[in-house]
């Protein structure tokens, strides 16, 4: 018997590969992570059209980055998993702290799929991103802010998530990431993580994921100027907004 536990995802009949099934795109499905990625993963970041707009990943990026980063979001999944396995015979729903699936894949005719992009939630780690704007932050209280949101217990409504997200330019400008930020927010975040208040960021002029994020309820709560430093440049950033009352969970 299926687990119930794994609501709402679907489950792979031959695979047995937990997913989420778009929206809007029902050819397009996030999965877990799997051990093949790392080829598509680079050839992704190392097209400029996607990694002007990141911060995070070293470019060029190598095997050996996608490797090391694969060995970080692996884990956690496989945890979150095997949790819910064991809650199977529990007569609630449990809360967890991660989204089990994140890698974006299209599914072709012939039944293979192709890797597009990631969508991952995270708890919010940058001290200076989680302090109220109008605070002035140093190192230490930053630090503090960031404590205080990676300590909190699973399901505390108070945790501040962010979003990370990439995809293919082949695929940009189809309404993808919009519909798979609502299909994650709505199917998982929101009723199986407890997620009520979300902080996303985009660099300045990334109007595409800016968009994204207003799609989805995202408020613009500013812009931070010289926020971040990547690859030997300053840059501002957009600081956008999410939170939902109890009153209105879907
Ligand atoms: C940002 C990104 C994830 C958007 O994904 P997407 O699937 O192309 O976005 P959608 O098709 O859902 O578009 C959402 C909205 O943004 C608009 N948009 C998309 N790309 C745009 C661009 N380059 N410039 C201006 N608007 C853009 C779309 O027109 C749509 O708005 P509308 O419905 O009002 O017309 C994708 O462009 C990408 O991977 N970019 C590179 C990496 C990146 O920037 N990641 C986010 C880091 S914060």
């Amino acid at each position: 018997m299926a687990n119930p536990q794994f609501y709402p995802l679907e489950v792979n009949p031959l695979t047995k590969e937990p997913f989420l099934r778009l929206r809007n795109h029902k050819n397009i499905i996030i999965t877990p992570p799997r051990s093949s990625d790392p080829t598509s993963y680079c050839l992704i970041l190392n097209d400029p059209r996607v990694h002007k707009w990141l911060t995070g990943p070293p470019i060029p990026h190598f095997r050996e980055h996608a490797e090391a980063w694969y060995a970080v979001i692996t884990p956690p999944i496989a945890a979150v998993l095997a949790a819910l396995d064991a809650a199977k015979d529990k007569a609630d729903l449990i809360t967890v702290d991660i989204c089990p699936v994140r890698a974006i894949r299209e599914i072709l005719d012939n039944g293979e799929d192709v890797y597009l992009g990631d969508i991952g939630f995270t708890r919010l780690q940058d001290g200076k991103l989680l302090a109220p704007p109008d605070v002035e932050v140093d190192k230490e209280l930053a630090s503090r802010y960031a404590s205080e949101n990676a300590e909190r217990m699973v399901g505390d409504p108070k945790i501040i998530w962010t979003v990370g997200d990439y995809l293919t330019p082949s695929h940009h400008g189809q309404g993808i990431m919009s519909d798979a930020l609502k299909t994650v927010l709505d199917g998982w975040a929101i009723p199986r993580m407890n997620a009520r208040r979300i902080n996303a960021s985009a660099l300045r002029g990334n109007q595409g994921s800016v968009r994204v994020f207003q799609k989805n309820g995202f408020q613009l709560a500013g812009l931070r100027e010289n926020f971040v430093e990547a690859r030997g440049e300053t840059h501002d950033i957009h600081v956008l907004e999410w939170h939902l009352d109890d009153d209105n969970v879907p």
